[in-house]
């Protein structure tokens, strides 16, 4: 059973091609780590699965069957590593904000399910009146992940959650991840930071170059593919 697909996407910019037939499934509840160089087209897979970008090419699936692009943004949340939080918006204005503009709900409903959104994800009350600017980087990281659960995703996709965070963090998102699997969300989180990925232990996919270099549970411990090795060794001590 697949959630979340993306079949032989292609896409290029100004006639050079960024991604070039990237095929990848999710499974409800399944947790896949993106790894590859920079500019290997993570983010832009990220783009497209989303529903932020049209390929060129190739199709965005939910349950197996082609969808428009309001349904991904509808059913695919996206976690960005700087957060991009609304400055000007308090926290709960942040969380309420895009389901107060689809209409999923009166005020006091939509503060009544963000809050327990954020309950969920470990931002407590204190913190609902604040300015994005009077929070700390993982502070910021929850209340994105919150903002993204607002619209009852099906999966849920970052982009590089962890790079903004003190490596204390870390395990907070892994944490916040590990629930989200738990209620069925599929997940893909792209990272650079390997031994995040480790701690992970997910199915990892490496991008390079705009192609699908590998895709294996045990990609990490066990790769297959010359470039990934060489990916991974230039990373490792
Ligand atoms: N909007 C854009 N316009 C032009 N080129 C872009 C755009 N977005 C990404 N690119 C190019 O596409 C390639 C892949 O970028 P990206 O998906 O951000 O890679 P990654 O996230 O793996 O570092 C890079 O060469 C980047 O410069
Ligand atoms: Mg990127």
């Amino acid at each position: 059973m697949t959630l979340l697909t993306a079949r032989d996407l292609r896409l290029s910019y100004g006639g050079t091609p960024v991604l070039r037939g990237v095929s990848l499934s999710l499974a409800p509840g399944e947790v896949v780590c993106l790894i590859g160089p920079s500019g290997g087209g993570k983010s832009t897979l990220l783009r497209l699965l989303s529903g932020q970008e049209r390929p060129d090419a190739g199709e965005v699936l939910l349950d197996g069957a082609p969808a428009e692009l309001p349904r991904l943004r509808r059913e695919v949340g996206l976690v960005f590593q700087s957060f991009h939080l609304f400055p000007h918006l308090d926290v709960m204005e942040n969380v309420t904000l895009a389901p107060r503009v689809l209409g999923l709900g009166d005020g006091p409903a939509l503060a009544a399910r963000a809050r327990a959104l954020l309950e969920k994800v470990g931002v407590g009350p204190e913190l609902h009146g604040r300015r994005p600017a009077g929070l700390s980087g993982g502070q910021q990281q929850r209340v994105a992940i919150a903002r993204a659960l607002a619209l009852e995703p099906r999966a849920i996709l970052y982009d590089e959650p962890t790079s903004a965070l003190d490596p204390e963090r870390t395990a907070d998102v892994l944490y916040l991840i590990r629930a989200r699997a738990a209620e069925g969300i599929a997940q893909a989180v792209v990272t650079h930071d390997l031994p995040f990925a480790r701690a992970l232990r997910a199915r990892t996919v490496h991008l390079e170059a705009g192609e699908v270099a590998g895709d294996a549970p045990d990609l990490l411990e066990t790769p297959r593919d010359e470039r990934t090795r060489r990916f991974l060794r230039a990373r490792l001590p």
